[in-house]
């Protein structure tokens, strides 16, 4: 699926994700790389963007082919710059259920995707086919936010200036799990600080370098505006020593393959 909206979104994204977000998603990252536990094989990299993870991956996997993707271009390009040289690490341009046709696969690691994609469980089912016997999939993705955090006024402010709630997807998912071959072995909720100079500034960051991006090109420029007034109105951030914080949760799935028939 290259849905073109979401291809253009994402590489406008790419000039500054990795600038803006790259360090305030870094203490969520290292959590999700240090509970990843691959069985032997290739790790799949889906939704890779600029490629941190991949090159965190390629530093503790030693050695270990690394099959990483993005449908975004300009994405791929930052990707390929941070990771030239490192031959057992290809890159290609592809969505999250386009994975290489392979079955003995270590691991699949998704890191800030599973909650842009479409459909989530085709996803699911094809990452689960990739594994190998011992192949272990690491997934962490943003949830619904707590309604106090600033991240879930957010939503409150994009549901009051669209009129349309926006259905959970992660609880009927969850069920799924069995269906699409996969056991949850464990979820964990990683909560950090994140903090901007103001929360203009931060509007700006989730408008321009974010997912926000997406959203905002489908609910058009009035929404997006009634958008901005309703959040800047109640943003729910803290000041705190000339910052801006507050303390999302991010979700890690942590996802085993059922037996054979199992499912
Ligand atoms: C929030 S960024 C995360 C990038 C990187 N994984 C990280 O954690 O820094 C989300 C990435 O998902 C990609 N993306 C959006 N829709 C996608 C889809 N349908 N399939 C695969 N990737 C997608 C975007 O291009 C973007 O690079």
């Amino acid at each position: 699926m290259h849905d073109p909206l979401v291809v253009r979104a994402w590489s406008q994204v790419a000039a500054d994700y990795d600038a803006e977000w790259g360090p305030r998603f870094a203490p969520f990252l290292a959590d999700a790389l240090a509970a990843f536990a691959p069985g032997p094989g290739p790790l799949l990299v889906p939704g890779c963007g600029p490629g941190e993870e991949v090159a965190r991956l390629a530093e503790r996997f030693e050695g270990r082919r690394i099959l990483a993707s993005d449908p975004a271009e300009p994405m791929l390009a930052r990707a390929r710059a941070r990771l030239a040289g490192l031959e057992r690490v290809e890159l290609s341009l592809a969505a999250a259920d386009e994975v290489p046709p392979l079955a003995d696969a270590g691991g699949v690691f998704s890191s800030f995707t599973l909650q842009l994609l479409p459909e989530r469980a085709a996803a699911l089912r094809a990452w689960r086919a990739a594994l190998g016997p011992a192949g272990r999939i690491a997934v962490v993705f943003w949830p619904r936010q707590r309604e106090e955090d600033a991240w879930g006024h957010l939503g409150r402010a994009i549901e009051g200036a669209t009129g349309k709630p926006r259905p959970d997807w992660e609880v009927p998912l969850r069920a799924q799990l069995p269906e699409l071959g996969l056991r949850l072995a464990e979820a964990r909720d990683l909560q950090h600080e994140v903090a901007y100079p103001s929360p203009e500034a931060a509007w700006r960051l989730l408008r321009d370098a974010c997912s926000l991006q997406v959203l905002l090109a489908r609910m058009g420029p009035a929404a997006t505006r009634a958008c901005e007034e309703r959040w800047l109105a109640d943003h729910g951030l803290r000041e705190r020593a000339g910052q801006w914080v507050h303390r999302p949760c991010a979700r890690l799935w942590l996802l085993e393959a059922l037996g054979e028939g199992v499912a």
